[in-house]
């Protein structure tokens, strides 16, 4: 196709350098589709407003029907919308003219991008969905398994399997949350804006955004063009599910090497010089890449700091990373949902870790101030002190039961020996939301009909996308 078809859009005497890097092409490829749809919204409605003859709109219907099945990106010609342009007057000839009457390349490539980033988000929120599920099955079936709760990378407290992996799930359920503002502040029409003031054809903006199955408009002609908060919104939302998989995988990282679980081999590289190793560089990885999303987010915020209204073509360094940033995103997601699926936990390394760290401290001293009316900080005090030099067991229980005989206190050691046993200080524990195994099955279930509900968000919507694009593309007059 020849650039030589759109007359008086790019400068005949521009450098080729100049229109690489000025053209959008290598990011465009996402939202062919879009355009088309775009563009059969446009001539709907200016067939509606009387703007272009029927017979105008079908021919240049059908021709935009043909360009569903594929049409030619070239970077001499900018963009993907001037390539569509091209496309079009190619099958139709210079009628093809009339799809830039009352729109203009700013309004249309906000609108695709807007149309692309709903669904990107339903498909990462798919996946998102699968791995929360995974965590929650997992739960399921290690609500018993000990655990240890750390701080400081430290074992801290009595914990099971199941609460750690369901701490992930639920950070994740509130990640669902943030994609659907994301959502909700794409899923709005900017058509009709044109460059930046709208334009003088009579187009319903109403109506365009309902074809294209939008729930309104972005009201304001220039913020309608010059917005792209709403690609800052889902790069944070993005962000936000790469911190949380970075932190999961740093976990397993740190767990792994305590030897408190262990993966499968699909997960796992070994060493070209140490034939013993097994490296978990899936996680590694996965933690490294929550930073090139977060870049993604920095990078989108900072193209837009200092933009003047309206339309720059600053905008468009914003739009390939977003896209990487659903690529990296999606990957992760994929990825970490079949590691957590093969993660084994060592119950025995958990329960060595346990006492040696002695983690029932605080249920010690909860135990001591509880039965004999101790202030808690006093207690604290006493537990610490005879911790001090003695390795845990029964040599630590003699000085804690000396300290508290010393206090005028008498505890039994059979008492403090159930006290002291880390699997029953699980089962002792009675918190909401805690590591209990029948709250831990009773957050897991939660987490599961969460999924159920999101689950039909995400499909309520694809449906209702497929719909419009179905009834767009096979509207005759
Ligand atoms: N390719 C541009 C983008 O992705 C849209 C074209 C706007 N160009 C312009 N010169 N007004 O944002």
């Amino acid at each position: 196709m020849s650039p030589d078809i759109l007359r008086g859009n790019r400068l005949a005497s521009m450098d080729d350098e100049a229109l690489r890097i000025t053209s959008s092409i290598g990011s465009d490829e996402r939202i062919k589709d879009k355009v088309v749809y775009v563009n059969m919204a446009h001539v709907n409605s200016l067939l509606a407003s009387g703007a272009i003859e029927k017979a105008v709109a079908e021919k240049m219907l059908s021709g935009l029907r043909d360009a569903l099945s594929g049409y030619e990106l070239d970077y001499r010609l900018e963009d993907v919308h001037m390539s569509l342009e091209a496309y079009l007057t190619s099958r139709i000839g210079q009628e093809a003219g009339f799809l830039g009457l009352g729109k203009s390349r700013n309004d249309q490539v906000a609108t695709a991008l807007r149309l692309q980033t709903r669904e990107e988000l339903l498909k990462t929120a798919g996946l998102l969905i699968s791995l929360v599920k995974a965590l929650a099955k997992a739960a399921e079936s290690e609500s018993k398994t000990f655990f240890l709760a750390m701080t400081h990378l430290q074992p801290a407290q009595p914990s099971t399997a199941a609460h750690w992996l369901l701490s992930y799930a639920e950070a994740l359920l509130m990640d669902i949350e943030r994609i659907k503002l994301a959502f909700r502040t794409a899923n709005l029409s900017p058509m009709g804006a044109a460059a930046a003031s709208g334009s003088t054809v009579p187009i319903d903006r109403f109506e365009v955004a309902e074809l294209l199955g939008f729930d309104g408009l972005v009201e304001n002609t220039v913020y309608a063009v010059s917005a792209r908060d709403f690609l800052v919104d889902a790069i944070y939302a993005l962000s936000s599910i790469a911190v949380n998989l970075s932190k999961l995988s740093a976990d397993i990282v740190a767990y792994m090497a305590l030897g408190l679980i262990d993966l499968d081999d699909r997960f796992l590289s070994t060493s070209s010089i140490m034939p013993q190793k097994r490296n978990p560089v899936v996680a590694e990885i996965v933690r490294a890449k929550a930073a090139t999303v977060a870049a993604a987010l920095i990078g989108a915020i900072e193209t837009l700091r200092g933009l003047n209204e309206s339309y720059n073509l600053d905008l468009q360094e914003i739009t390939p990373k977003a896209w990487q940033a659903f690529d990296e995103v999606n990957s992760m997601l994929s990825v970490t949902a079949s590691m957590v699926a093969s993660i084994r936990f060592n119950q025995t390394a958990a329960l060595e870790l346990a006492n040696k760290y002695l983690v029932v401290a605080s249920d010690i001293a909860e135990h001591i101030s509880l039965k004999h009316g101790v202030p808690f900080r006093e207690a604290h005090h006493i537990v610490g002190e005879a911790i001090k030099g003695h390795e845990g067991g029964e040599d630590f229980m003699q000085a804690l039961v000396n300290a508290l005989k010393k206090r005028g206190i008498h505890e039994s050691t059979d008492e403090l020996r159930a006290v002291l046993d880390p699997a029953k200080a699980v089962e002792a524990r009675v918190t909401v939301g805690g590591p209990h195994p029948k709250e831990a099955l009773r957050q897991a279930n939660r987490v599961l009909s969460e999924c159920v509900k999101a689950e039909s968000w995400v499909n309520d919507n694809l449906s209702k996308f497929k719909k419009a694009y179905d009834k767009l593309a096979n509207r005759g007059w």
